[in-house]
């Protein structure tokens, strides 16, 4: 039976993936206001919008954001990019088409001409061989031959059709990607970038917390460190905060050091961590952390690590080198003139790799388990990591907007709709012409008007402009069009009108 014929219970459903969802009306026009308000503050501030694509190069992120951060282990959506004009192998009877593909695709550069690659398909032809040899011989099984089956396949797939491109699970190696590939160092000043988009984790999902989410962020790259730059950055995000209403949260602020002292801070830390007094008190994953990452520790939420982490582990503010601290000092000197009030906390590490020196969170208590609701930091040796040129820092934030669409919804101080002006009434084919030319003078003026496809009953056009929250209803009818004369009432009041074509502009002013 085909699926339009079965009952309503009985068809298939689609439902959004796990983790994605989607925003509507009239949520969709906060999201709107937000971005709207985003831009406005960070183009206050000289920052120009960069544009970058949703998917990059897998290696890309590995190597920004670091190949043991959980991002980059467990978080990403990572798939092979196939050559254009492949057509997959459907059946065994396929192979030689396929085969002679693959070797002219190779020879032509649009699959890797890698090593291993070519290694692959010379062995692919001989377990082809193997198993065309199993299959002949008399009474040959699916069973008889399943090695050599299980062979063929696995060097099938052994055989790497493209490169592993990855949807971007964050937006700063995009944005240096781009900053290099475009020279954009050669450009007069300071860099200073920003984005809104989509983002991709494949973390689990809970209230606030989603595989696909949004951030808005912006980046600042340049020759200088100075840490005015980290202080206006910080700013920029706390009158963001102050448009929206948001009156609950802390700004936490930390140095994380930099090539020349955090080294030694790591091995002091691990030192302690092995300790069999500390080591047996903690969790598996920061166990595992502790030859891995031990750094993450120190950001741990366990509740039994607590205690630990506060009272019995080395801070790095007491181990920054002379340079580190004065920055640090300095950031906190540029923060006090700027009357932003700021939380230093040691423990704020952050979870990608990249960063250096400051880096800072802002969290709010309104927003339950995932409370962050922006972080950042400085990420002075990343331009050069990615094959840049030298000398070149960078500092920035990402905020979640999903996280500060929820805090602006609790705070209950911004509303982004705006009702509907005039619900047009209109009755008869000969109040029509009228009702659609009178929608589209209204429309011009930046009314919000809504006017029925199709002829409505008086009482039940009233009961729809109520329920839309109109402000006004225009009734058309016969009598309308004969004596030139419009009707309008205001829902709120009941109060109603009749007014000439020439005075509904002013009226409705
Ligand atoms: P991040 O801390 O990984 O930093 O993410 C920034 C913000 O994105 C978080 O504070 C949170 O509000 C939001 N966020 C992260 N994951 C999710 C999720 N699964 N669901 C909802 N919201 C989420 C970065 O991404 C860095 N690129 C920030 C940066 C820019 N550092 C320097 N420049």
């Amino acid at each position: 039976m085909s699926e339009a014929a079965k009952p309503e219970s009985e068809r298939r459903k689609f439902r959004a993936i796990k983790g994605t969802r989607d925003i509507l009306p009239p949520d969709s026009a906060l999201w709107n206001w937000f971005e709207k308000t985003a831009r406005s503050v960070m183009e206050s501030y000289n920052f120009g919008e960069i544009r970058t694509p949703i998917f990059e190069e897998t290696e890309l992120f590995a190597r920004s954001i670091g190949a043991e951060t959980d991002v980059v282990n467990k978080e990403m959506y990572s798939f092979e990019d196939r050559p254009f004009g492949l057509d997959p192998l459907k059946n065994l009877d396929d192979f030689n088409r396929y085969i002679h593909d693959l070797e002219r695709m190779l020879t032509s550069g649009q699959i890797p001409g890698t090593a291993a690659n070519r290694d692959n398909i010379g062995v692919l032809k001989t377990t082809k061989e193997k198993l065309d040899g199993a299959m002949k011989k008399p009474g040959a099984t699916i069973a008889s031959t399943s090695g050599q089956l299980i062979e063929f396949f696995y060097f099938v797939d052994s055989i790497r059709l493209g490169d592993s491109i990855t949807l971007r699970p964050e937006a700063t190696a995009s944005v240096v990607r781009a900053y290099i590939e475009h020279r954009l160092d050669t450009r007069p000043g300071d860099q200073k970038l920003y984005y809104i988009g989509p983002m991709f984790r494949r973390e689990r999902p809970q209230k606030g917390r989603y595989r696909q989410f949004y951030q808005i962020g912006a980046e600042v790259l340049g020759t200088s460190d100075a840490p005015a730059i980290d202080a206006e950055l910080i700013e920029m995000l706390t009158v963001l905060l102050e448009r929206c209403q948001i009156e609950k949260y802390t700004l936490l602020i930390n140095s994380i050091g930099c090539a020349n002292c955090r080294p030694q801070y790591v091995e002091l830390l691990r030192a302690e961590l092995r300790k069999p007094e500390i080591f047996e008190r903690l969790g598996a994953d920061s166990k595992r952390r502790v030859e891995t990452n031990p750094l993450r520790v120190m950001d741990s939420k366990l509740p039994e690590e607590q205690e630990i982490i506060e009272k019995k582990l080395p801070k790095i503010s007491e181990h920054l080198c002379a340079d580190c601290k004065t920055h640090y000092e300095k950031l906190k000197k540029e923060l006090k003139l700027r009357e932003v009030p700021f939380t230093e906390s040691p423990r704020l590490v952050r979870g990608l790799d990249y960063y250096m020196r400051t880096t800072f969170e802002i969290t709010s208590p309104i927003l339950g388990a995932q409370n962050a609701l922006c972080g950042g930091g400085r990420y002075d040796g990343l331009v050069e990591l990615l094959g840049g040129p030298k000398g070149i820092k960078g500092i920035g934030f990402a905020l979640g907007e999903d996280r500060f669409i929820d805090a602006i919804q609790e705070a209950k101080k911004i509303r982004a709709t705006r009702p509907v002006d005039v619900f047009i009434a209109w009755m008869g084919e000969r109040a029509y012409p009228t009702a659609v030319r009178l929608a589209r003078v209204l429309r011009n003026e930046k009314h919000i008007v809504e006017l029925p496809p199709v002829e409505m009953k008086f009482r039940k056009a009233l009961e729809r402009a109520d329920k839309a929250g109109a402000r006004y209803v225009l009734i058309i009818g016969d009598d309308e069009i004969a004596s030139k004369q419009l009707t309008i009432k205001h829902l709120a009041d009941g109060k109603q009108e009749k007014i000439s074509e020439d005075e509904l502009i002013q009226y409705l002013q």
